[in-house]
């Protein structure tokens, strides 16, 4: 039985292991965020391109003014995944997030399948995200006179026929952040607050200011895509949403993770979900949905409505918004890989962590390296909504974890118990399904390729590599 499939499949850790591997010193990353910090974390994560580029496209052509019911559902299929994150991320301090609960739950294979998952999540975030900051950027350049040449704004195929070869911004917002990271996880968190209490501070005015223009006509028709187009809305919006989950990567850097970790989840998801309805309620108020496909909408919004002193606030807003979640979504994607290293399923290099700053080095490298090569090049839409449907079927295997792990490990001490277990996580379940069957087949064609890759390399390597399969030998 030692050596059949089965037994590597589902080998899993135990909770003592996981634990004294993040205390082993070579491994020791630096424990300083607290639960305010967590918050501000995950506000970071979230709010960026989803709310400031692609609600106009989703309004215009998807949902209509009913992209607020489309924030609403996304929102909801969120909170309830988000709920089974704060109960596993109280559970277990560690870094690597679902990768990590999926290993004590449900073995090896899943886990791997999960980390896999969240490479894609994240590796192709950074790159989507970094195209929405570059076309603000050069916006803001342009406006006040100074123009980024064609060749270094867009690649040929980003831009076809611009005459374009590279994403110059692009690439060096992600190499700024990278060098941030690279600097320590406390630094990452302090350029982080500060970002956000700007961010959150231009979507407030945003909300305040337009208020006052809000025409109830431009509500009428409210559904003009029906409730296909909610759906459709509610499935690329989605992205808007990505990003709390990131705050369960930091577990293991935060003082207090039982207590703090579904403060920071919760919390961050709460208030940005508050701001979104608040957002695309007013957006669809105060002009007409078939005016908002534009890349800067909520900038196009106040144009159209005479406060065009306010587009130079609100395009500042943007950029340093989509900064704080590349900042985040950088963090977690070399957490990930750090701790999927660590375990054996990468080699070994990717967990060697920086004697000083104590952040891991080649698991930075390697991301910079991933990223920039995407950025440069590759077009956003497909990225895009590879990433929602990535982070979908995280989301969906979070809650299997957290149900299974109720039945086969109910005495695990839990500092945030779920409540309506497992009804949450079956309306989480359902919720995110019904998500992801609204995206195109093209994009489920290319999860199951990354999926293919995946196999080979857990068949060809990890399997053999793990921690868990060099004990098995041993015995
Ligand atoms: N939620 C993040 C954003 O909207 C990914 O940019």
């Amino acid at each position: 039985m030692a050596n059949s499939t089965s037994s590597y499949l589902w080998r899993k850790k135990t909770l003592e292991m996981v634990l004294s591997e993040t205390e082993a010193e070579q491994f020791k990353l630096k424990k300083t965020l607290t639960a305010i910090d967590l918050i501000a974390l995950g506000i970071g994560a979230i709010i960026g391109t989803g709310i400031f580029v692609i609600t106009g496209v989703a309004a215009a052509e998807k949902a209509g003014p009913a992209i607020v019911l489309s924030f609403i559902l996304a929102g909801l299929a969120c909170a309830f995944a988000a709920i089974s994150y704060a109960e596993l991320a109280s559970m277990f301090p560690i870094a690597g997030s679902t990768y990590n609960y999926a290993y004590i739950a449900m073995g090896e294979f899943l886990a791997w399948i999960i980390g896999w998952d969240l490479i894609l999540e994240y590796v192709f975030a950074l790159p989507a995200i970094s195209l929405g900051w570059s076309g603000y950027f050069t916006n803001l350049l342009g406006s006040i006179g100074i123009n980024i040449p064609a060749w270094a704004a867009n690649s040929a195929w980003q831009a076809p026929g611009t005459g374009g070869l590279i994403n110059l911004p692009a690439i060096g917002i992600l190499l700024a952040i990278a060098i941030l990271n690279y600097i320590g996880v406390r630094e990452t968190a302090t350029v982080n607050n500060i970002g956000v209490a700007f961010k959150v501070f231009v979507v407030l005015f945003f909300i305040f200011t337009a208020v006052w223009y809000v025409k109830p006509a431009n509500w009428s028709p409210f559904l003009p895509y029906g409730w296909a187009g909610v759906f459709h809305g509610a499935a690329i919006i989605f992205f808007a949403y990505i990003g709390f989950d990131a705050v369960s990567t930091a577990a293991e850097e935060t003082k207090n993770p039982a207590k703090d970790m579904p403060i920071g989840i919760l919390g961050s998801l709460g208030i940005s979900t508050l701001l979104y309805i608040a957002v695309s309620a007013i957006l669809t108020g105060v002009v007409s949905y078939t005016e908002l496909n534009d890349p800067a909408p909520v900038a196009k919004a106040l144009n159209l409505i005479g406060l065009n002193w306010a587009r130079g606030l609100v395009s500042l807003g943007a950029i340093v918004g989509i900064t704080t979640v590349l900042l985040v979504m950088f963090y977690g994607s070399t957490r990930i890989i750090f701790a999927m290293s660590r375990d054996g399923l990468l080699p070994p290099i990717f967990s060697k962590v920086h004697p000083k700053y104590r952040t891991p080095t080649l698991a930075i490298y390697l991301i910079t390296i991933a990223t920039t090569l995407v950025a440069g090049f590759f077009p956003i839409g497909v990225i895009a909504e590879l990433v929602n449907i990535g982070t979908m079927l995280a989301f969906v295997l979070t809650s299997i974890a957290t149900i299974v792990l109720r039945y086969t490990q109910p005495d695990l001490p839990r500092k945030f118990r779920a409540p309506g277990m497992p009804w949450t996580g079956i309306l989480a379940i359902a919720f995110v399904l019904s998500l992801m069957v609204s995206l195109p087949w093209e994009t489920w064609v290319r999860l199951i390729v990354w999926f293919v890759i995946g196999l080979f390399i857990y068949f060809g390597y990890g399997r053999h590599n793990s921690i868990l399969a060099k004990q098995q030998t041993q015995h």
